[in-house]
């Protein structure tokens, strides 16, 4: 099963088996990781799922659509170009190895 680690706001790590075809989103609120609020379920309507790719994951990604871009331009914490919306991020297994940072903020 493709590996997702989370790094809290606080720091702790928390490494999680996420089944292929679920979202980095979905895993984190069925894991209680906290600092994901997703509050429109993923629909890509709230960017309340905003993440940080860690410059240590080895995933691959695939690129950020029109309406992920779009909606990260309103994101609460600071925008990086390493910024995603987790429940944009849905599982394969060519992602194993990614790590994502809670950011500070959601809304
Ligand atoms: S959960 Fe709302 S945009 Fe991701």
């Amino acid at each position: 099963m493709p590996i997702v680690t989370y790094i809290l706001r606080d720091g702790e790590r928390r490494e999680i088996g996420v089944p292929a075809g679920t979202s980095v989103m979905e895993a984190a609120i069925r894991n209680n990781v906290r600092g994901i609020d997703a509050e429109c379920g993923g629909c890509l309507s709230c960017a309340t799922c905003h993440v940080y790719v860690d410059a240590s994951s080895t995933a691959e990604l695939p690129s950020p659509d029109e309406s992920e871009l779009e909606l990260l331009e309103g994101v609460a914490a600071e925008r990086r170009p390493e910024s995603r919306l987790s429940c944009q991020l849905v599982m394969t297994p060519a992602m194993s190895g990614l790590v994502v940072q809670i950011v500070q903020k959601q809304g």
